[in-house]
């Protein structure tokens, strides 16, 4: 059974109860396939699994989607249910910022303004100040990030690192449709035909891989990315840098990230690539 827990206070006493490892997958809900094989890989860490539900609003702008942002929790629990979690924590925006937004947040440093941080100011200080609060009262062994938030995962990894937060974490492969867009809540603000433009996003990152993989240099494998995006696409960037997100390697092992709308739709992808 998933027991659905409200708050901290009932958190703190469901946490006290498991005595083994623990595993915790963050989410904002309106869980999808992405999130189903996150919430598995993380069920096989640990003896037991925390699932957080909660739509930061640290982490949206003022023109962003906050308000119109996907709810589903009902089926949100169906799917931590059938995927074996201990419990779902899906606090209120009171239990979580009782005061409001709060004084003290978490700087993510240079990491933080560039790509998605130099288009969405003040994003992963949002991002960074829940996930430590959640890791504050959650208390896992270990805990799961998608590569589909290539920029997240890093800077999570950087802020467990540089203030010694007492957890592994483990990167997800992204999780794609069969035509290879990226699984992801926001899909479902896509009207059909971008819906059937988008997947052209995930094809441009790969035959943008394919020309690095003969060797072709980082601005190369740029121009042609952006070359072959759909047509509707406004870009926000395109840029090829080494695993950490540092600058472009001219050989070896590096990751190519995309970002733009789709109509009013956001949407970001990356892929691995390895320039020869
Ligand atoms: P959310 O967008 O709900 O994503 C929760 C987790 O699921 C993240 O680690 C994200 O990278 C992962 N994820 C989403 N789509 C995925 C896909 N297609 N394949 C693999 N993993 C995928 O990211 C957030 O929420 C928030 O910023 C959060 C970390 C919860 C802090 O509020």
């Amino acid at each position: 059974m998933t027991r659905l827990v409200p708050d901290r206070a009932t958190l703190a006493e469901v946490r006290r109860e498991m005595t083994g490892t623990v595993a915790v997958v963050m989410t904002m809900g309106a869980l999808h396939d992405g999130h189903r094989e996150l919430i598995r890989d993380a069920r096989g860490r640990a003896d037991h699994l925390i699932v957080t539900v909660f739509v930061n609003p640290l982490q949206f702008g003022p023109t962003e989607d906050f308000d119109r942002y996907p709810r589903t929790l009902d089926a949100d629990l169906r799917i931590c249910e059938e995927e074996g979690a201990d419990a779902v924590f899906a606090p209120s925006r009171e239990d979580m910022y009782p005061g409001g937004r709060p004084q003290v947040q978490v700087t993510p440093g240079p990491l933080g303004e560039l790509l998605e941080g130099a288009y969405r100011p003040g994003f992963f200080t949002g991002v960074l100040t829940v996930v430590a609060k959640l890791l504050n009262v959650t208390r896992p062994d270990v805990t799961c990030f998608g590569e589909k938030d290539y920029q997240q995962l890093t800077l999570v990894r950087q802020m467990v690192t540089d203030l010694s937060f007492p957890v592994e974490v483990v990167g997800v492969p992204t999780v794609r449709e069969d035509d290879g867009l990226a699984r992801s809540s926001r899909n479902v603000y896509l009207s059909p035909a971008e819906r059937q433009a988008a997947p052209g996003i995930h094809a441009a990152l790969r035959s943008g891989a394919a020309l690095g993989a003969k060797g072709a240099a980082a601005e190369e494998i740029r121009e042609r990315v952006i070359g072959e995006l759909p047509a509707g696409v406004d870009l926000d960037y395109v840029q090829v840098t080494s695993p950490e997100l540092g600058p472009a390697p001219t050989s070896g092992p590096a990751r190519l990230l995309f970002a733009g709308r789709l109509g009013s739709t956001r949407l970001i992808d990356n892929i691995p690539l390895d320039i020869a």
